[in-house]
């Protein structure tokens, strides 16, 4: 066990995708600042796999409030009015702090940054570098990383945070191999991106596991709104392989139109008004019913198609989706995709002050495992923004946090050790849990909901819950730890959806009549701590 595992740091950020390296960045400013990455710097996170854009007004004749309003109506009204206002007023500032350190975006013709249009905005303000834009993000900020004093251990995973008279201390790793260690510091940032990979069916990397929301439930904080799932309108659905893959929103961003199997423009029916660039939450539902009502593909989706676009731009403008589908051997440029929903986001995550603090003291977070900044809908675009403004933000309140005497962690290591004994007797192979609870999921709190489905779920989570993940030698613990936090952040979600009787953005409850809309919902956040969950009654009152 920690003896010579033991690191003493300033401030200790846990994840290294866009927020992470942007917080870590910010925090050694102030003092040693060590970046955790259960992979390799940089490469595990959802940033680098994002494609689509990153929002920043830069044009005169778009304005802060604008964006700000299509936040929130996007967001159906649940966002957290100041973290909006917030995201909006500094995105641009980090677009051009990204900038100054290399990235190379795309140009318009008066070289200035080019902006494509993005659902439910009602301006062009997605800057992006062709349909590979978090990749450019990513490999900016692993440069500044690699030349900065940061310490970064890599392919090691924070396993549960230490806490010292109630504040956050430090955490408990394990190593790849599954050897224990401790951090301890002054501050803490979780920065460990969402969890969709507790869906079947989800665009998120493998380390997309839930990973922060567990670490922060654990210790005690309070999270907001955790019912709020974005299912991204547009995953592949064939081959299977491929299936949930992004296919990012800058498809139709450039012109991609949606139709059915009856060859109609299905969108018209359900948003004439903005048709494809309708807001995911919205575009996903249309796609699930032509489905459910028969009008699907034959591998079970709908056809997006971009094939009336010129070739050229296809070639400049979307070069990953149209190498990615020659080698499944479509060629977009003369032949429709297939696509489906695909789970891609949480709105919700650990509640956080606009200096991301969250209810923990010492304790900060940024990005997407934080709630509030997106309410019930995330723009897309938006997610990047978020990366940049928060996790600037998380390190610079982290890295002003007091300095501390070490926290003594030996009382703590006892619990690690029970655990990881627990997992060697265990009873069930980590990949049978995880299999169980991705369909449960699925079924039970996807797009549709009803009580009935969600207490099936939970029934479910349940039962798996209560099955001992087995470890196959000490390198298994780390696996057998994240199914935990699968199975913890699953019954997160089902709790709000189940308190949360109402259908608003990307929730959306078939069981329950409503006769008010978004901005007139009786209910604020739902809120939940240890065992409570909450919803928030409009005026703040529980
Ligand atoms: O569709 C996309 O490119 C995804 C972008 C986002 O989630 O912000």
């Amino acid at each position: 066990m920690p003896g010579d595992d033991v690191v003493d740091c300033h401030v200790l950020v846990i994840g290294s995708g866009g927020a992470g390296c942007r917080a870590a960045l910010e925090a050694q400013q102030y003092g040693d600042t060590v970046l955790l990455s259960r992979t390799l710097t940089g490469k595990g996170g959802c940033t680098i796999m994002a494609e689509g854009g990153y929002n920043a007004v830069l044009n005169e004749n778009d304005s802060c409030l604008l964006h700000y309003e299509d936040t929130l109506r996007g967001g159906a009204y649940l966002n957290d009015p100041e973290l909006a206002e917030v995201l909006v007023a500094e995105s641009p500032e980090r677009f051009f702090d990204l900038a100054r350190w290399g990235s190379v975006f795309d140009v318009a013709e008066d070289f200035v940054a080019a902006q494509r249009p993005f659902g439910g905005q009602r301006f062009n303000r997605t800057c992006y570098a062709g349909d590979r834009s978090g990749h450019e993000i990513m490999a900016t900020l692993v440069e500044q990383v690699r030349n900065s004093d940061i310490h970064q251990i890599q392919e090691e995973a924070a396993i549960e945070l230490l806490m010292e008279d109630g504040r956050a201390a430090g955490a408990f790793t394990l190593d790849r191999d599954g050897t224990p260690g401790v951090i301890r510091a002054d501050a803490v940032v979780i920065a460990t991106g969402g969890g969709t990979q507790i869906y079947d069916i989800s665009t998120n990397c493998a380390a997309g596991t839930g990973d922060g929301f567990a670490l922060g439930w654990r210790a005690g904080g309070e999270l907001v709104d955790m019912e709020m799932i974005q299912f991204h309108p547009t995953g592949a659905v064939y081959p299977p392989d491929a299936r949930g893959r992004l296919i990012t929103e800058a498809v139709r961003g450039e012109g991609g139109v949606l139709k059915n199997s009856e060859g109609e423009r299905f969108m018209a029916r359900y948003d004439p008004g903005r048709m494809e660039l309708s807001t995911r939450d919205v575009v996903s539902r249309a796609i699930a019913n032509e489905i459910l009502e028969g009008r699907g593909t034959p591998h079970g989706g709908v056809y997006l198609d971009v094939s009336h676009l010129p070739a050229a731009q296809i070639e400049e403008r979307l070069p990953i989706m149209l190498e990615q589908y020659l080698t499944f051997g479509v060629d977009i440029r003369t032949e429709p995709m297939e696509v489906a929903p695909t789970a891609h986001h949480i709105m919700g995550g650990l509640r956080i002050s606009p200096g991301c603090q969250t209810t923990i003291p010492s304790l900060f977070a940024c990005g997407e495992v934080t709630g509030g900044v997106h309410g019930a809908n995330r723009l897309g675009g938006n997610a990047l923004a978020d990366t940049q403004v928060f996790g600037k933000r998380a390190g610079e309140g982290a890295g002003k946090a007091a300095v501390r005497k070490k926290a003594d962690y030996a009382a703590r290591l006892a619990r690690q050790e029970e655990r990881f004994a627990r997992f060697e007797n265990g009873t069930t192979p980590p990949h049978e849990i995880v299999s169980a609870l991705k369909r449960a999921m699925w079924d039970g709190a996807g797009i549709f909901r009803t009580k009935e489905g969600l207490l099936a779920a939970q029934a479910e989570v349940t039962r798996l819950s209560a099955l001992i993940p087995k470890a196959y030698g000490q390198r298994g613990r780390l696996e057998c730890c994240t199914v935990e936090n699968m199975l913890c952040l699953s019954s997160l979600i089902i709790r709000g959806a189940l308190v949360r009787e109402e259908s608003r953005g990307a929730h959306v409850r078939k069981d329950v009549t409503q006769d008010w809309m978004p901005e007139r919902s009786p209910f604020g956040h739902t809120i939940q701590k240890g065992d409570s969950c909450i919803i928030e009654k409009k005026g703040g009152a529980a």
